[in-house]
Order: structure tokens, then C-alpha cells, then sequence
């Protein structure tokens, strides 16, 4: 069994997940621990390229269990490349997004059955779950002006989705976070950057002092 801790990040767009990894990353830092901060899709090359196919603006053709299986593919390559190797050596991971993503947003949000998709994901992770998941919980609406506000520059296939869409996505998050309530800790993401992270930073060093 690994011997590091794996954390999660989860959460809607712009509910201020990689902002979160970073203030994360700089304060595990500080303690001296070895922290290896990435995300999902990609990560690692492999990977990014299996995200460019599923987030091309061009690729609207995608069949939803193409998609599925694509996040899949790139959650396995990543896991067995980068995250796999970093618990082995001790390190904490931060990981922004990983398998409650595609029961939320594939499982829930597209229709195709959070049970079905646990199945494939199953498969692909071989039951290696987190030991602790952060999820951001916010108003599509905040999220998505956020990101206005912030002046996005790339529009991805996933950002032509309509609202309807976003907020199944959060009603997603709500069912699976009851599906495992052992490791599934719920944040406003609504309140302050600061105040959010030291939220945040108060669950994970209790888990780090847990685990
Ligand atoms: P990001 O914007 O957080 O980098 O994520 C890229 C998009 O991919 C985002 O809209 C969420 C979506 N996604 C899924 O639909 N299923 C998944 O399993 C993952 C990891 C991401």
C-alpha cells in the first residue's frame, strides 16, 4: 500500500480549484513535506494530448461514452505515470479533479448513469480512491462570471455547455458526495479566497495527522 496521501480537488468551473492547489501546495511546502500538485484531464503528456481530443471545440461528434472513456484513459495513464509513483515515495498529491468529475459530469450531468460510469473509472484507477476530497461547492452562475471577470482566454467543448448542464453537474457533486461521506468534505466556495483555503487547509492537515 502507498505510503503518501492522495487529496482531491473538486468542483464546477470557476469555483476556484487551481487557485486552491496552489495556496495548498506553498503551505504543505512550508512543512517540509514532499508535495506534487497536478491535475485532471492531463498531467502528464499522454494524458494532456487525450484532453486536447475530448476538449476540442471541433470534436462536437463526440459520442458520451467516447467521452467517458477518453476521461478514463487519461485518468489511468496519469495515475500509473505520475500520481502512483509519487504516493509509493511518500508525497502528498494534490490532484485537481480526478474520478467524481466524469460520476458528476459523465455519470450525472450527461445522463449515462453514475453507476455505469463507476464501473469504467472501476477498471481504470483499480479501486485507488482518494484519502481526502475537497469539493467546491458554488452557484454555476458565480462560477461561470468568475471566469468572465477573470478574462478567459481559451473557450474549451465543454464551456459551449448551457446552464441547465452546470447545475446538473452540482446536483451530481450533492449525490455523489453521498455516496461516500467518509472522504467527501463539502466547501462554500462562495466566501474568500483566504478564507476558503484556510478551510480548507484546517481539513487537510487534519487528514494528514489522521492518515
Ligand atoms: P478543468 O477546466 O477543470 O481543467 O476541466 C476540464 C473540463 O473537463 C471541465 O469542464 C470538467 C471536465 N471533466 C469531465 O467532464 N470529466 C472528468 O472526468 C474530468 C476530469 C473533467
Amino acid at each position: 500500500m502507498a505510503r503518501g496521501t492522495f487529496i482531491t480537488l473538486e468542483g464546477g468551473e470557476g469555483s476556484g480549484k487551481s487557485t486552491l492547489v496552489r495556496e495548498l501546495t506553498d503551505r504543505l511546502t512550508a512543512t517540509g513535506r514532499e508535495v506534487l500538485a497536478t491535475r485532471e484531464p492531463g498531467g502528464i503528456p499522454i494524458a494532456e494530448a487525450i484532453r486536447e481530443i475530448i476538449l476540442h471545440v471541433d470534436n462536437t461528434a463526440m459520442d458520451p461514452l467516447t467521452e467517458a472513456l477518453l476521461y478514463a484513459a487519461a485518468r489511468r495513464q496519469h495515475l500509473a505515470e505520475k500520481v502512483l509513483p509519487a504516493l509509493e515515495r511518500g508525497a502528498v498529491v494534490i490532484c485537481d479533479r480526478f474520478v467524481d468529475s466524469s460520476l458528476a459530469y459523465q455519470g450525472y450531468a450527461r445522463g449515462l448513469g453514475i453507476e455505469s460510469i463507476w464501473e469504467i473509472n472501476r477498471f481504470a484507477i483499480e479501486s485507488r480512491m482518494p484519502d481526502l476530497t475537497l469539493y467546491l461547492d458554488i452557484e454555476p452562475e458565480i462560477g461561470l462570471s468568475r471566469l468572465e471577470a477573470g478574462g478567459r482566454t481559451k473557450v474549451d467543448r465543454l464551456d459551449l455547455e448551457g446552464m441547465d448542464f452546470h447545475r446538473m453537474v452540482r446536483e451530481g457533486y450533492r449525490k455523489v458526495a453521498g455516496m461516500f461521506p467518509e472522504r467527501f468534505v463539502t466547501l462554500d466556495a462562495s466566501v474568500s479566497q483566504q478564507d476558503l483555503a484556510d478551510k480548507a487547509w484546517q481539513y487537510l492537515s487534519d487528514a494528514l495527522a489522521r492518515l
